[in-house]
């Protein structure tokens, strides 16, 4: 089959709608998904759970514009959300309350009740207090809290140290040496019911072995759990997934869960219900920024090629270093000029650059795409140098639908006053 964002007669298109066009009719930076692309994702983690009992909760913090979700939620996923805003976007986008899960190391008291009005699936909790107060919460409305201890398994993810979430000196989880203690803790509360146990090691996960280890190291924790009488309705394996930026190899879904399910079998969990949260790899090659080159400005030591989009756009770069490709959407004829650039936005810093040194022939006005850009682009976006937001687009088949209008002056003004 061919992907479905590629070249056509010399044009980028996106299933069966040409990047030009779209950038002409919407303007750049503009964000452009496709929802093949998205399903696709999403069937191999179908495929590797078929005939399980299994919820796939898309971690909406990946992108979690309404229609993004909404294609999700159709397509059967639960959502894995982090606040209360989430919770509101997951709910709009039509949602069923039951298949959503709760993370994150600070939800507040008034998160806390708004998820439980929402009538949510599970908590997952991160740390003794929470739990405390989770109950109080709980209990205070006539209610007990369906939770999930995330345990920290201590293994090394082997990705950047600002994604990696399953060592232990980072914030996240429980401590495995702490874990019993802290379901006992949990089981003895009034406001709560355990019914699950999670973890989450890290993210952009483009090996197996980090997974293997995660998943023996929980798995003894769940027998000694409930060697202690305390029952696990689910096990959530986390999401964390990676995927091919620049030439990685990440095992797909369903080959690795393959692997996974092999374990739990031979350790008889293979008919416990699972859940994962998977983010990025659902959603991360199934985006591109479009923008147009403003400026060429050559130098000595260095080409600049300045852009329209920029680091509020798409913080990877200066926030991780991170790759992501950058392609012409009408590639020049083989004659053109191809140099070196340094790709980089018009905000007023240095750490303000999409890619460097990258080998393009380009002129001012020329349209770019900045690929594997659906993941943590859109969701991470700011308005630094009061520059609005990116509007956004949803490709399905030759049919394209403006999901998200470009933001004006005025929307970010809104709120203030002198
Ligand atoms: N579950 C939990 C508890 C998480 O913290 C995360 C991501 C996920 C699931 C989804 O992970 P994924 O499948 O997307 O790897 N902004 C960074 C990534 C931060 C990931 C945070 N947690 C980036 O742009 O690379």
């Amino acid at each position: 089959a061919r992907p479905f964002i590629d070249y056509r007669d010399g044009q980028l298109m996106v299933e069966g709608v040409s990047a030009a066009e779209l950038a002409r009719a919407h303007g750049t930076p503009l964000f452009v998904y496709s929802q093949a692309v998205m399903l696709d994702a999403l069937a191999a983690y179908q495929r590797g759970f078929a005939g399980r009992q299994a919820l796939i909760c898309y971690a909406m913090k990946a992108n979690s514009t309404l229609a993004v979700l909404r294609t999700f939620v159709q397509a059967g996923c639960g959502l894995d959300i982090v606040s209360g805003g989430e919770l509101e976007r997951a709910l709009r986008a039509g949602v069923e309350p039951a298949k959503v899960i709760f993370s994150g190391v600070g939800k507040t008291r008034a998160e806390m009740r708004l998820a439980l009005e929402a009538g949510i699936g599970c908590f997952n909790v991160e740390s003794l207090p929470e739990l405390d107060v989770l109950s109080e919460v709980a209990a205070d409305m006539g209610l007990r809290a369906p939770v999930s201890l995330r345990v920290n398994p201590d293994v090394d993810a082997k990705t950047h140290p600002y994604i990696s979430t399953g060592l232990k000196g980072n914030k996240f989880g429980i401590a495995h040496t702490d874990a019993l203690a802290a379901y006992r803790h949990a089981a003895a509360l009034p406001g709560l019911k355990v019914t699950g146990i999670d973890c989450h090691i890290g993210s952009q996960i483009t090996e197996t072995s980090p997974y293997l280890d995660a998943m023996d190291r929980v798995l003894d924790l769940v027998d000694a759990i409930e060697a202690g009488g305390i029952t696990l309705e689910h096990i959530d394996f986390g999401g964390g997934l990676g995927i091919n930026y620049h030439g990685e190899t990440p095992p797909a879904a369903d080959a690795l869960w393959q692997l996974l399910l092999a374990k739990l079998d031979a350790r008889g969990y293979g008919q416990r219900k699972l859940v994962i949260e998977p983010g990025r790899s659902l959603i991360g090659n199934a985006g591109i920024c479009l923008t147009e080159a403003v400026f060429l400005k050559p130098g000595e030591q260095k080409n600049f090629l300045i852009v329209d989009a920029a680091m509020n756009d798409l913080p990877r770069p200066a926030m991780y270093e991170a790759y992501h490709a950058i392609v012409p959407v009408q590639p020049r004829e083989a004659n053109g000029e191809i140099q070196s650039w340094d790709v980089v936005g018009p905000v007023c810093e240095s750490g303000d650059w999409l890619g460097r040194d990258r080998q393009l022939a380009v002129q001012a006005g020329d349209l770019l795409a900045v690929c594997s850009a659906g993941a943590y682009c859109m969701s991470m976006s700011s308005n630094y140098n009061s520059r609005g937001r990116a509007a956004e687009v949803l490709v399905d088949g030759d049919q394209a639908r403006l999901v998200r209008a470009r933001e004006s002056v005025e929307d970010q003004l809104r709120l203030e006053s002198i």
